[in-house]
């Protein structure tokens, strides 16, 4: 065998490789098969919910899909296509989890204002807070709050320690013993540090171990659209 012949019969087995290692990826990718991979939902809020209540096919063919993608990658194609199924975005989330007195809405968080906020945190996006499939109900932290109320100080302020005291010491971590982020349950915080929530059990509801601390949710009632039986 000369070594042209070699060469070639290498590049062969790597071709072939190659074609089979994507060939497994799409066939797990398909939405039909995405069981296959299932990552644990099982201890999810959303458990059994249905895959595809989140996970939609994504748009065109999975040949076109493919094409798509060697395309971006030869450089012929800005942006590159969703395998299988598409990406999910804060829509899809927002199709069953509508609130009426959300104050922390992802939308107004695009302003120009907010993009340090948006770089270190991503209040812009439920994933940046939420990952599915953790386990937990919040990923992030609870002391979050400092990006964007940093500065905060309240006239005549009924609270003790004062908002400006609890800022000046750096203490974000007891925000969340005093308000929910979304500000969608009938809670109404105290006005003493030593009345609030304990630290302990925010964190037991932000882990998915305990129900919410917050109670019921207020009127008018976060419309949470039950999933499609
Ligand atoms: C409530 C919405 C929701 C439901 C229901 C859901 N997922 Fe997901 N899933 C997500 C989100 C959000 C991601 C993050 C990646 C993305 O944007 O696609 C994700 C990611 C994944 C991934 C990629 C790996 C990972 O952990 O990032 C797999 C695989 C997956 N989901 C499988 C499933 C399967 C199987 C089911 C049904 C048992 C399911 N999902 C149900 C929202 C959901
Ligand atoms: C098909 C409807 C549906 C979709 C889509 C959906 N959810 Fe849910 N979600 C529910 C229901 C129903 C519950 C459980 C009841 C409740 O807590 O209101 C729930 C619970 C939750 C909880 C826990 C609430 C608690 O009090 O324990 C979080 C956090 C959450 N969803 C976030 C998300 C995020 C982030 C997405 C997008 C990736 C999403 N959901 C998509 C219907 C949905
Ligand atoms: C910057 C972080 C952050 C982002 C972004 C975020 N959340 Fe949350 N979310 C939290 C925290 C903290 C809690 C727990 C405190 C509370 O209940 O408000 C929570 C609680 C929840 C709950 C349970 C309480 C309830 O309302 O029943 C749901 C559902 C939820 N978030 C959905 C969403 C959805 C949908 C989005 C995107 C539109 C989103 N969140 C974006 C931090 C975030
Ligand atoms: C990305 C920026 C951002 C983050 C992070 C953030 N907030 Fe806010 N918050 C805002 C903005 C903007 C408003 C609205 C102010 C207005 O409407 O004048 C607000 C309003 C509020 C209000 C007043 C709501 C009302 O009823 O008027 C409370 C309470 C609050 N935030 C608490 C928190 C807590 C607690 C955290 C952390 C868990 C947090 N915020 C994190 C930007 C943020
Ligand atoms: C001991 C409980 C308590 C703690 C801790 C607390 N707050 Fe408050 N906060 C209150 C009360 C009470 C009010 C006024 C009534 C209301 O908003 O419902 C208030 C009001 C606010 C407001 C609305 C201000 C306005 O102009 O109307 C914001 C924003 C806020 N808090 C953010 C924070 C942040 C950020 C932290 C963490 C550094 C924090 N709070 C810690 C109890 C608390």
């Amino acid at each position: 065998m000369n070594r042209k012949h070699l060469l070639r019969k290498r590049l062969g087995i790597i071709i072939g490789s190659v074609v089979m290692s994507l060939w497994f990826l799409i066939y797990f990718l398909m939405p039909q098969n995405e069981q296959l991979l299932s990552p644990g939902g099982s201890e999810s809020c959303h458990s059994p919910m249905a895959c595809a209540e989140c996970h939609q096919p994504a748009a065109g063919t999975t040949r076109q899909q493919i094409q798509a993608n060697i395309k971006h990658w030869l450089g012929q194609r800005k942006t590159g296509a969703d395998l299988g199924t598409a990406t999910i975005d804060n829509d899809d989330c927002l199709a069953c989890h509508q609130s009426a007195n959300e104050v922390h809405s992802t939308h107004r968080f695009m302003e120009p204002r907010f993009a340090e906020a948006r770089a270190e945190l991503g209040p812009h996006q439920c994933s940046s807070c939420h990952s599915e499939h953790s386990g937990k109900r919040v990923e992030v932290r609870g002391n979050f709050c400092y990006h964007c109320h940093d500065t905060l100080e309240i006239i005549d302020d009924p609270v003790v320690p004062s908002h400006a005291q609890l800022i000046q010491q750096q203490r974000y971590d007891t925000c969340l013993q005093c308000h929910d982020y979304h500000r969608n349950h009938l809670h109404q915080p105290p006005n003493k540090l030593t009345d609030a929530l304990r630290l302990e059990r925010i964190q037991a509801y932000l882990d998915g171990q305990a129900e919410t601390p917050y109670g019921d949710k207020r009127e008018p009632y976060l419309e949470t659209r039950q999933p499609t039986p």
